[in-house]
């Protein structure tokens, strides 16, 4: 692996992990399908809140404006990486609760395992979306290009693909044994 790529990588997408692992840390309460069914089962379940999601975007969002002020520029300026940070962050829990949609539809009960899924949804949602706004961005002519593809060449995604689910496996680890999650994973 090219570390340097994937240094790089990992700098562009921390928005969404910290969106991501702030969701497990701040989430509870009323649930986002306010324990609607679908079918016979939960459209969602208990794991996905509306604090979770708020909350998740919102710490993501912060610490990504930090991070642009550390290193100004890695989401572009003003408007522009706002919406690249909330793209970002919104994608990461979106990917994770359309995963959770496709669980529960696959009988999956929450919190149950599912391979590869579990460790690359919030990412592939971050990644999607924060195309989709780069390319809004740039029709819209707030930046010079797509931020996206500026930012990520095909291996940045490829180490992100290979590291994401170790980091996963790791923090999810931490998150069951300081008693913010009731599964190792
Ligand atoms: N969480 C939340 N709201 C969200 C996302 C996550 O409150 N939008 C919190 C929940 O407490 C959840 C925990 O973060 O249990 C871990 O998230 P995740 O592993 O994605 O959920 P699971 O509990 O495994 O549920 P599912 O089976 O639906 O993936
Ligand atoms: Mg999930």
């Amino acid at each position: 692996m090219e570390w340097v790529i994937a240094a790089e990588a990992i700098w562009f997408i921390l928005p969404a992990y910290i969106a991501n692992s702030s969701a497990v840390i701040i989430g509870g309460g009323t649930p986002i399908d306010f324990g609607r069914k679908f079918r016979g089962k939960r459209i969602f379940g208990d794991g996905k809140t509306w604090r979770g999601l708020f909350g998740g975007i919102l710490v993501g969002t912060v610490a990504g404006m930090i991070m642009n002020i550390a290193v100004p520029e890695t989401f572009e300026n003003g408007i522009a990486s706002l919406v690249i940070l909330l793209s970002l962050t919104s994608g990461a829990l979106l990917g994770d609760l359309i995963e959770s949609f496709f669980k529960r539809r696959l009988g999956k009960s929450r919190g149950e395992k599912w391979l590869i899924a579990d460790q690359t949804d919030f990412l592939l949602g971050a990644l999607f979306l924060a195309f989709l706004a780069g390319a809004a961005l740039e029709l819209l002519g707030m930046t010079d290009g797509n931020w996206f593809l500026s930012s990520f060449s095909a291996w940045h995604i490829v180490s992100l693909l290979i590291l994401t689910p170790l980091f996963h496996y790791a923090a999810n680890a931490i998150g069951y044994l300081a008693g913010l999650k009731e599964v190792p994973w």
